[in-house]
């Protein structure tokens, strides 16, 4: 039995642009709405922040209507491109038309995005054939997004428990009716006919990452427990430029693809293009081919590193404010114009599965944000498609929990938090960084799939003790599904299977008896793509 209860219409895990403007949207609509946030209450001057939409950098890929040099076609034919045969087309294009009236609503809430003359400067990343990226604070998008959203949260009647981490989804008959979940130590219910996941990625199942300190497939691993479906997790996108610091282990900084959308390059140690020759976009070429040309050159050089050339970028410091205060913080400077960077663990491309309207299979349970498999990302995100995500398909569950919230649902018994099994964090981050990362082959993927069978059971009482368990299923679905892909795709490469498939299968798994199981696949495109 639980030692408190709370009732709601609408439980919301994770306090992130998806989070907060579904809430918000659902709030706005008179639904009694309550936010479970991991971190700690939103500060801006936190040193470490909860968040990943707090560390997006780029910004958000949007068309601008008034832009006679951009169409939702053309950005819907920039995702198809990147994301290499997987992205569902039908899903993606509802998402990307919804793009500018969710900003304009998100500018409602007192986002500001940089502007001249009256319309948003729009910057290029990688894949983007057009400039479509808006941008806030130079390269401090993701934190005016979630300042804006946390003030609006804030003025709200949402009620945001800080520093609560969600234990499980209740369910009832396969309904989900609730959220158990801890609190200043204290176990404790929200019941309410929609719960929505929300809770980011899964960035820790790596040694280095781009990701805030939660990012620890949460959300996944809770959806998975639930009886919900996740499909395409062996698509772990690395960001091309995460700054490279000997040794560090952890959340590294991201340095933008914006940086190479206003003339950064990128040049191996001996001074040479590191994607001359690699694809008709160089540098901005999609984000999977550019890592690849990374470790490519890395391999080549025998370096630990490859660098950003920043010296053709006018006024660095100015337009990249968060990139250099981070290189700053990392002890070095970008006054010598040279940044060291390695490919790092970025964005789950797959994940829970979901309509256009966010719900999973399991009714009462919506997903949203980078937890979700919408169809939109396919094997390979396009840069700054993740924030517009968020924000629209914020918006739709919120629009789901209104049509649900009149549905009744039973308080159920609520289970103990019980034992999970767990390894100890760096000795899975290690396996997965060495054997599951840029490279795969069916020796690596048996290897870490036998060591992570080794996995003992741990009480689950505290937030360290759940996160593991989080990782540890994550890492097995991600382990799982990458053992299915006998093909290289976007983000997934094995070297035993390096050509593409002629059908881009999406898979989907289940857990079932504590199995992860293929339970679907779905052609997306038949053509050799
Ligand atoms: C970046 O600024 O390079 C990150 C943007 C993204 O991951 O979409």
């Amino acid at each position: 039995m639980a030692d408190t209860e709370r009732r709601a219409d609408l439980v919301v895990v994770g306090a992130g642009i998806a989070g907060l403007t579904a809430a918000l949207s659902a709030a706005e609509r008179g639904l009694d709405v309550i936010v479970l946030n991991k971190g700690a209450s939103w500060s801006p001057d936190g040193a470490e922040q909860s968040t990943a939409t707090f560390y997006a950098q780029g910004g958000i890929a949007v068309v601008d209507p008034g832009a006679d040099d951009d169409s939702i076609a053309l950005h819907l034919s920039d995702t198809l491109a990147a994301g290499a045969g997987l992205t569902d087309a039908a899903a993606s294009e509802p998402i990307l038309s919804d793009g500018w009236s969710a900003v304009t609503q998100l500018v409602g809430r007192g986002a500001e995005f940089d502007s001249a003359h009256g319309r948003f400067l729009r910057t290029r990343e990688g894949g983007h054939s057009v400039r479509r990226i808006i941008h806030a604070g130079g390269d401090a998008t993701g934190a005016r997004v979630q300042a804006a959203l946390g003030t609006a949260a804030a003025e709200s009647r949402l009620r945001v428990l800080d520093r609560a981490w969600a234990a499980q989804v209740l369910t009832d008959a396969g309904q989900a009716v609730g959220v158990s979940y801890v609190h200043g130590g204290v176990h404790s219910v929200v019941w309410a006919p929609t719960v929505l996941l929300a809770t980011g990625g899964v960035g820790h199942v790596y040694a280095a990452t781009t990701n805030p300190a939660g990012a620890t497939g949460d959300g996944v691993a809770l959806a998975l427990r639930a009886g919900a479906r996740v499909a395409d997790l062996e698509f772990v996108q690395f960001h091309p430029t995460m700054l490279f610091v000997p040794g560090a282990r952890g959340r590294r900084t991201l340095v933008s693809e914006a940086v190479r959308g206003e003339g950064g390059r990128l040049v191996d140690v001996d001074g040479s293009s590191v994607t001359a020759g690699v694809h008709s976009l160089g540098d901005l070429a999609p984000r999977d081919v550019v890592a690849r040309a990374v470790r490519a050159a890395m391999e080549r050089t025998g370096a630990d590193h490859v660098y950003l050339d920043i010296t053709g970028v006018d006024d660095f410091a100015a337009r990249f404010p968060t990139v250099t205060a981070g290189v700053r913080t990392s002890g070095l400077d970008v006054d010598g114009g040279m940044l060291p960077v390695v490919p790092g663990a970025h964005y789950l491309c797959g994940g829970v599965v979901t309509d256009d309207a966010g719900r999973t299979g399991v009714p009462g349970l919506l997903v949203a944000g980078e937890t979700a498999r919408t169809g939109l990302h396919g094997a390979n995100r396009l840069a700054s498609n993740s924030l517009l995500e968020g924000l629209v398909m914020g918006r739709q569950t919120a629009a789901q929990a209104v049509e649900r919230a009149s549905v009744p649902i039973r308080e159920i018994g609520v289970p103990a938090l019980g034992s999970a099994a767990v390894l100890d964090r760096s000795v899975l981050q290690d396996a997965m960084s060495a054997r599951v990362a840029l490279d795969r082959d069916a020796a690596g993927l048996a290897e870490v799939a036998a060591l992570l069978a080794t996995a003992a059971p741990r009480d689950r009482d505290d937030l360290r003790v759940a996160e593991d368990a989080s990782l540890l299923l994550t890492a097995r679905a991600i382990v799982a599904a990458a053992r299915a892909r006998r093909e290289s795709r976007g983000a997934h490469s094995r070297a035993d299977f390096p050509e593409r498939s002629e059908r881009a299968v999406s898979r989907g798994f289940a857990l079932v008896d504590d199995e992860l199981v293929v339970i679907g696949e779905r052609v997306v495109a038949d053509a050799l793509v």
